[in-house]
């Protein structure tokens, strides 16, 4: 179907049939619309264009061995587009609607996911902009909210094999009080200088450090950063990282296998002491790190030298893909198949 080689997808963009749009005019938000075009027309003194004003989410869809369609914590992503709103001063689009949204586009582009055992999954990407014209800088009185979807295969193509990261303190991706809890497109505009170095010396991502003092683990470019000490799972409190909601669902899953979870600042000479670093997002899903090379220091990190994941990044990718997909049962309510 399609004539598209599913197992062969990269992370990249890739036409499907419709997205649904919904705009915010005269302090309300309109019905949803439903469009097969890829172009938006917006004026030339919008507020995105200029002043940044764009957030947008990820999550992904995945087909079951039952044939049905599956989306991951939708709700959530709501939420911290609601957040990222608040941040940037912007409509705020509700919850509810948002999840409405979602399955519409889900629904409508269903030949588009990927079908089970592919390997692959259908990328959800919702946006929110500033559409209203403006000068000087203020926000916006009118935005526009939508959605597309797009089938896309790994996003590191290592897929769930060790992939290199490195650290290299010349580069934050957001400020110590800035915008690093929401997800706004100036953060991946200020990360893509660094990234581009890091992946032209053979890295995956660039590990940040924390923007203030540069002694604590902060957050990869696209993805949060966790590893396994012993029985522990130790992820980084930081006032400039995303939430993310694969690390909240992997918090979950490791305790529920008798992990003890940590959740505080990790200083970089930690690193030596762990047993597996990886790296986890919607994108990422689970990416275990084989080595973290301290650029500036001239030190490096080995979690992987026979080029295999650790035990406990294996076991944790398994269960949060078996839910995903609908192979286990869903005890904590996050999956929700659409309709
Ligand atoms: C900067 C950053 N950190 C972490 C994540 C992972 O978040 P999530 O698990 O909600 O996809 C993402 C991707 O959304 C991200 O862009």
């Amino acid at each position: 179907m399609n004539g598209i080689n599913w197992s062969e997808l990269t992370f990249g963009y890739m036409k499907t049939d419709y997205n649904v749009r919904c705009y915010y005019r005269d302090g309300k938000w309109g019905e949803l619309e439903v469009s097969s075009s890829e172009i938006i027309n917006i004026h030339m003194a919008a507020t995105c264009l200029h002043y940044g004003q764009e957030a947008f989410e990820g999550l992904k869809a995945f087909k079951g061995k039952d044939g049905k369609t599956r989306v991951f914590r939708m709700e959530e992503n709501g939420k911290r587009m609601i957040s990222s709103s608040q941040g940037i001063m912007m409509a705020e689009f509700p919850v509810e609607r948002f999840e409405e949204a979602v399955r519409k586009v889900v629904k409508l582009n269903e030949r588009f996911v990927p079908p089970y055992g592919s390997g692959a999954s259908l990328y959800i990407r919702p946006l929110l902009i500033g559409l209203g014209a403006q000068v000087g800088v203020k926000p916006a009185s009118e935005y526009l909210f939508m959605v597309f979807v797009t089938p896309v295969g790994p996003y590191f193509k290592s897929g769930f094999k060790p992939a290199p990261v490195c650290i290299m303190r010349g580069y934050d991706r957001a400020a110590p009080q800035g915008t690093g809890t929401i997800k706004v497109g100036g953060n991946y505009a200020a990360s893509l200088a660094a990234g581009t170095k890091a992946q032209s010396k053979g890295y995956a991502a660039v590990l940040y450090l924390d923007p203030k003092e540069k002694k604590y683990l902060d957050e990869c470019g696209p993805a949060n950063f966790f590893a396994i000490k012993g029985n522990n799972y130790i992820t980084p409190a930081s006032n400039s990282i995303l939430p993310s909601i694969t690390n909240k669902s992997l918090q979950q899953l490791a305790t529920d296998m008798g992990l003890t979870v940590e959740r505080r600042p990790i200083a970089v000479e930690e690193l030596s002491t762990f047993d597996e670093a990886a790296e986890c997002g919607t994108a990422a899903v689970i990416t275990p790190i084989s080595k973290i090379d301290d650029l500036d220091e001239n030190k490096s990190y080995i979690f992987s030298k026979d080029g295999e994941p650790g035990a406990t990044c294996e076991k944790l990718y398994k269960k949060l893909l078996a839910i995903q997909t609908g192979d286990e049962p869903d005890p904590y309510g996050w999956v929700k198949v659409i309709e």
